[in-house]
């Protein structure tokens, strides 16, 4: 059944009260639930309650009991008054629950997961996230095996029951939606902590663990911490309980979850110490602890007002998290990593058979619609918001936006609404951006009259039709440009916001004597693909003068980018102009490592690949290699000397020494391309001596790729000494699916027999099949291989958790952009799945979708 965004219409009835008790047990748990309900509007319609997988004990209605039928998957109460209380009583198994979706078993404990429609299945309730309830909890369980019992708002009661058992009473006093709803009972320990808030509340801070893991929490709680400061100065945002606890746990299918007082966590986003995490880790725990804590405000106090609102809540509190980032850390540097993610992981759904609006239409399984699209192409538009009004009138706008819909659930229109209301700007055109899809490509071009001392820049956009919407209408994109003086480098004028929103358009720029660079899309300001006609020598030239580092970085990036398609058509690379922006971009002193390390990064063979008509994957392998190459050759001392470069030491994750440890991985890559013998050894010197894990993974990548004796013997040692940290064996699996040889196939093939491989874990199964599927060269095996293995991955999968194995089909997905062969054996596989029985919905949808 495909749900429509036009169909929405408010609830029958409203739930102003719930009281959920829980007789806890691993294989069958009991849940008994009061509901106060309430006649919403004037209409006779019965109650009808969502439920999924519930063995239903019982059912009354005022105390007494109740005729109610079961209609499909809902159950219908009639109900003569305008109010009631409904009761009922249910078992679940959560031990039986594969689908983490709803109370399930990980490591002995119980947690739960509920967006987007997990609730249904703990207990009958009209699961949607408009219906907001105020919770009353109470648990009870065994105190041996769960001696905490926690779940969302204040504990107001505990005690002790016969049996050996215990129970708590929870109260959260804010009405939340059931999505929101979360119970936690396991033997776990907690690293505490106390934040006092502007206005003076003081805050109980929790993060529970395993008790072996409590020394890997810090990071974690500093993160918090500094997220709950920043969130009161940027945004003027406090925290409103008395308890915020963090829970990590092993099994999880996304991240982690906003749950209210109690976020849920993947294991990954929390859990880090040098000797086992790499700075990536560190860095996305800090993101992901914020990404969470902030939902608190943007996605809790207000909520949405349907799941096609999802970015609402999503693309905000991406935005918001990546502000936080660029904080704490390198701006310049976090916003070339945001769009590196927009650009590997958005644009390829933006060009592909399951493209959809950041605000979609319909879907078949809401839980296919976290992607890039609704969380990162979400953030950027609102980046583009932000853009427009500047900083002040955005605040005002967020703080408008915070006042006037607290404790409701509003719509993306709502959020765009109150930004208006408070800048005084309209901005309504700029709406289409969240229900076009698609790419924006844009073409430019200056043209330059020396008598007028003028400049005229040229912009025109075309944007292809995606699944749906074939005619597609013209969008307003902001591009903060400038001008550059050819000669001395130096910027003419101030920089623009101009906004093309034209089919069309020139914009004439005046004082400009000689015909000028074009620096444009400065910051990325625009999600778009650009294309610039530029004179010989101008990116060149743009890779050392441009003073955006965003635009700086590109001009090094597109140098490259141009090699790379131009040796992927013709067989052959021309690197000199590479060879000299990179060693200009290693000894110019102005600039910090990271940025160097980011600017010299040689593009994917996945970008490569998107920027040809027809992709044929060992012409892409052939050319980044040969490219990298000439360039490890003609720049080895330069690569050497940045390798070796003082001031990374392991224990030191201040942002410059991060950025030491980034380049000397990279350029440890380019040199060991140049000279594979000196290469290899010196990685096993940077393996065997590492005293942390980014020095550690970044020699064993390079290691698995290697052949000879090095890499077997790494990749031993490593398994030995951390084959019990499940999250550093994520790692050992995800590096050999990365490897870059002939035989990562028949290695991966292996690895999914392995005694530690196990598919019904998400983190294990996409270390192994995810990062394959992400491999371009190797999962594209001319034989097709690597499709029938993820395939069977998917399928397998599938039968545990629909939802992690619908995420893992995208890949199969891209089968239009390649040559013939592997285009018709990657629509077999995807055939092949499509046409299984007793498929989920969630791979049925995107593996249908992806055949049209
Ligand atoms: N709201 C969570 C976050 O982004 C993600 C939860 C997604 N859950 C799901 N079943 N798809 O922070
Ligand atoms: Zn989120």
């Amino acid at each position: 059944v495909t749900t429509r965004r036009e169909d929405y219409r408010a609830p029958d009835w409203l739930v102003p009260e719930i009281a959920l008790d829980f007789s806890l047990d691993l294989e069958r748990t009991r849940v008994r639930a009061i509901l106060s309900v309430e006649r919403n509007g004037d209409h006779d319609r019965p109650l009808k309650l969502d439920g999924d997988g519930l063995a239903l004990l019982k059912v009354k209605l005022d105390g007494a009991d109740a005729a109610a039928r079961q209609d499909g998957e809902q159950l219908v109460i009639d109900i003569a008054g305008d109010r009631a209380t409904v009761e009922t009583e249910v078992e679940i198994s959560p031990a039986a629950n594969t689908q983490l979706m709803g109370l399930y078993a990980s490591g002995g404990m119980l947690c739960t997961q509920c967006e987007a429609e997990g609730f249904r299945r703990i207990t009958f309730f009209p699961d949607r996230p408009d219906v907001l309830s105020r919770y009353r909890v109470r648990m009870e369980g065994d105190a041996a095996r769960f001696p905490v019992l926690l779940s969302n708002g204040n504990r107001v009661a505990t005690g002790e029951a016969a049996d050996g058992r215990h129970w708590a009473e929870w109260e959260d006093p804010f009405p939340k939606p059931c999505y929101l709803f979360a119970l936690v009972a396991g033997d776990l320990q907690a690293n505490s902590d106390r934040f006092t808030t502007a206005s003076g509340r003081e805050v109980e801070l929790n993060i529970y663990v395993r008790a072996a893991d409590l020394p890997k929490t810090a990071h974690a709680m500093h993160s918090l911490k500094q997220a709950m400061a920043w969130d009161e100065q940027v945004y003027g945002r406090e925290y409103d309980l008395d308890l915020f606890n963090i829970v990590a746990v092993s099994d999880f299918n996304m991240g982690a979850m906003e749950n209210k007082g109690l976020n849920v966590f993947n294991t990954a986003y929390v859990l880090a110490d040098q000797d086992t995490a790499t700075d990536g880790d560190f860095d996305n725990i800090a993101r992901v602890v914020a990404h969470e804590y902030f939902h608190n405000w943007s996605g809790n106090r207000v909520t949405c007002r349907d799941w096609f609102q999802l970015s609402l809540k999503e693309g905000f509190t991406v935005f918001r998290d990546q502000g936080f980032s660029a904080d704490i850390g390198s701006a310049a540097v976090k916003r070339i990593e945001d769009v590196r993610v927009l650009r590997a992981a958005q644009f390829p759904e933006d060009s592909g058979p399951l493209a959809h609006a950041v605000r979609p239409d319909s879907y078949l399984e809401i839980s296919n619609f976290y992607t890039a699209t609704v969380y990162n192409k979400g953030a950027e538009l609102i980046r583009m918001f932000h853009t427009l009004l500047g900083p002040e009138k955005f605040r005002a706008g967020t703080d408008l936006y915070f006042d006037r819909h607290d404790g409701e659930a509003a719509t993306c229109d709502d959020f765009v609404a109150a930004l208006e209301d408070a800048s005084g700007v309209d901005l309504s055109r700029f709406k289409i951006w969240y229900s076009q899809a698609g790419t924006p490509h844009v073409r430019a071009h200056i043209s330059h009259d020396a008598d007028a001392k003028a400049a005229l820049l040229h912009l025109s956009q075309h944007l292809a039709p995606t699944p749906g919407q074939a005619v597609k209408q013209v969008m307003p994109i902001p591009l903060r440009t400038a001008l550059i003086d050819r000669h001395s480098g130096e910027q003419i004028g101030d920089e623009r916001l101009i906004v093309l929103d034209e089919a069309e358009q020139a914009f004439r720029f005046d004082g400009v004597g000689s015909a000028p660079m074009l620096s444009i899309n400065r910051g990325f300001s625009a999600p778009i693909l650009l294309d610039v006609a530029r004179g010989p020598g101008e990116l060149e030239r743009l890779a050392q003068a441009d003073g955006d580092p965003f635009a700086r970085y590109e001009a090094i990036q597109e140098l490259m980018m141009r090699a790379l398609v131009a040796g992927a058509q013709a067989n052959a690379v021309d690197a000199d102009t590479v060879v000299e922006a990179i060693a200009a971009t290693l000894a110019d002193d102005r600039i910090d490592a990271a940025f160097k390390a980011e600017a010299i990064l040689a593009p994917s063979e996945a970008l490569i690949a998107d920027r040809l008509d027809v992709v044929v994957p060992d012409a892409v392998h052939r050319a980044r290699d040969a490219l990298r190459a000439a360039v490890g050759a003609r720049l080895s001392d330069a690569m050497l000397a940045a390798h070796r470069q003082e001031g990374g030491a392991g224990n030191d994750l201040s942002p410059e020494a991060k950025g030491i440890r980034r380049l000397r991985s990279v350029a440890l890559g380019y040199f060991a391309a140049g000279d594979a013998t000196a290469g290899a050894a010196l990685a096993k010197a940077q393996f065997d001596g590492a005293d942390n894990m980014t020095d550690r993974q970044g020699a064993l990548g390079l290691l698995v790729s290697l052949d000879g004796p090095e890499r077997v013997q790494a990749l031993d040692a490593f398994y030995l000494r951390f084959r019990e940290d499940p999250l550093v064996l994520d790692k050992w699996f995800g590096l050999q699916a990365m490897a870059q040889r002939a035989e990562t196939v028949d290695e991966v093939l292996k690895l999914a027999e392995h005694p530690d491989f196990t598919i019904s874990n998400p983190n294990r199964l996409r270390a192994l099949a995810g990062s394959f599927a992400a491999n371009h060269w190797a999962f594209h095996s001319p034989d097709g291989r690597g499709y029938a293995f993820l395939a069977d991955m998917i399928l397998a999968a599938d039968k545990l958790n629909p939802q992690t194995a619908a995420r893992l089909v995208p890949p199969l997905g891209r089968w239009r952009r390649f040559e013939p062969h592997r285009s018709k054996l990657m629509r077999a596989q995807l055939e092949r799945v499509a046409g299984t029985s007793g498929l989920s919905k969630d791979v049925y949808e995107q593996a249908s979708k992806s055949l049209v």
